[in-house]
């Protein structure tokens, strides 16, 4: 249903409702009103009917000429009837359809409503301190002139209040939603490139919080589309090089003769390709993680130090093999958080990967969990990220100046969106001892 609908309709029925009933009341107030107006008149009939009654014993005579009769009784509307009777009822004079007379307990005049030869009538009754009665009715003609003339002049000026507070309220919704539809238009008519804040003037108040939840609506897809847009762009220009190393490695192996240097140019080719895949895994990693894009992230209870510890052990043959003393201390046997595993192991893969791959040859490399609040550490014993780049590496593509190839700058910027997506913090700080690193991911407590 329509908002113009639904205010007609709550205007309108309590209205029209208001109107039967004052409707009612008017007719009640002004037949009171008319009878008012003529019964005085009537009475003043039946009085000059009464001068006319000669009381003779328990009876009476009554002595009218009918040519006083008809003029008292002359009335330009309605037709005027009278009966006089003695105290038994026995009528002496006037008309036999009068209805008899009521009994009272009161003497003088007494009016009342009854009806005459199918007529409605109204009568009044007066008795004489000698016992005789004189009704004298009167069809209501001219009374119900009266009441239709009152009720004509009450009913009209309110049937056309309604219909005139209809008809204002019928526009003034019109002018009232006359900014929605601006509104509607300007949305719809938008490019779709177009992200800018929606304006649209002289919208009442209770429309202003829709435009400002639309306008913030688009403000957030204007960040996530540029995100988006930016990442594209950034991805696109680092895949370029690798691409073009691979197309030139292949181009050596196809012309090469000599098996044995064939066979060389394949390997390089292969270790170019390697690190291309390791590339697009960590784009791939990083616009999943983007936290303006994932929708929603089912965090569940998990123990922190049984998961830091299996990721750990994972990792023990790679630092074998790079001659690195990894090491894991738990100081608490179980740290519960509320995470994703899978994004949680990822993190921790990545600062392992850091910390085994820049660490130097013999070096040591210690992961630590730690309770309140819950708290992960990686830490290495050198070569130290200079404090001036210690915010810096976190940047999507940063490396340090001189960083061995094979990273592809981007396993902090996962590290660090994963964190965000925990509401955990990241920071990165000298170990203990003063020689290495130490990035410490502490979560909400
Ligand atoms: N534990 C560490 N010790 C010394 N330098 C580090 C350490 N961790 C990170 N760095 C420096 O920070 C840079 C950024 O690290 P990040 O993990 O973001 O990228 P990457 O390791 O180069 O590439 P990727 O992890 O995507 O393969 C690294 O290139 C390295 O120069
Ligand atoms: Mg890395």
């Amino acid at each position: 249903m329509t908002l113009r609908g639904q205010l007609l309709r709550w205007l309108l029925l309590p209205l029209t409702l208001l109107f039967l009933v004052d409707a009612v009341g008017s007719y009640v107030v002004s037949r009171h009103l008319a009878d008012r107006v003529y019964d005085g008149e009537l009475l003043e009939i039946a009085r000059e009917l009464t001068l006319h009654v000669k009381p003779e014993g328990t009876t009476a005579t009554f002595d009218l000429e009918k040519d006083a009769e008809r003029t008292l009784l002359l009335d330009q509307y309605d037709e005027v009837h009278y009966a006089v009777r003695s105290r038994d009822g026995t009528r002496i004079a006037g008309d036999a359809e009068v209805p008899p007379a009521q009994p009272r307990a009161q003497p003088g005049p007494a009016f009342y409503d009854s009806e005459l030869g199918g007529q409605p009538v109204r009568i009044v009754q007066l008795a004489t301190t000698s016992g005789i009665t004189v009704d004298v009715a009167e069809t209501r003609v001219k009374r119900h002139g009266l009441v239709n003339a009152i009720m004509l002049g009450v009913i009209v000026p309110q049937l056309l209040l309604i219909v005139i507070a209809g008809v204002v309220l019928w526009a003034g919704v019109a002018r009232g939603l006359a900014p929605l539809t601006h509104l509607s238009q300007a949305v719809a008519s938008r490019s779709h490139v177009d992200l800018s804040a929606v304006r649209v003037p002289g919208v009442p108040g209770e429309v202003e919080p829709l435009i400002v939840a639309i306008n913030d609506l688009m403000a957030r897809l204007e960040e996530v589309l540029s995100h988006q847009s930016r990442f594209i762009a950034d991805a696109a220009h680092q895949l370029r090089t690798p691409v073009a190393g691979l197309k030139a490695h292949v181009e050596v192996a196809l012309r090469e003769e000599d098996p044995a240097q064939a066979k060389q140019s394949i390997a390089h080719l292969y270790t170019a390709v390697e690190r291309m895949s390791r590339l697009v895994a960590q784009l791939l990693s990083l616009a999943r993680n983007e936290p303006t894009t994932v929708r929603k992230l089912e965090l569940a209870p998990l123990d922190l130090s049984k998961l830091a510890f299996d990721v750990t052990m994972e990792w023990v043959p790679e630092a074998y093999r790079k001659n690195v003393d990894l090491g894991f201390e738990g100081v608490e046997p179980h740290v519960m958080i509320r995470g994703d595993a899978p994004r949680l192991t990822e993190l921790i893969n990545n600062l392992l990967d850091n910390a085994i791959r820049y660490s130097r040859d013999g070096g040591r490399v210690t992961v630590r969990v730690a309770a309140q609040p819950p708290r992960l550490a990686v830490s290495d014993d050198g070569p130290v990220i200079p404090v001036a780049e210690r915010e810096r590496i976190f940047e999507r593509f940063h490396r340090l100046l001189g960083t061995q190839a094979g990273g592809s700058g981007l396993g902090l910027a996962i590290v660090q969106e994963i964190a965000k997506l925990h509401d955990a913090t990241i920071t990165l700080a000298e170990d203990a001892d003063g020689v290495g690193n130490a990035f410490t991911v502490t979560f909400p407590g």
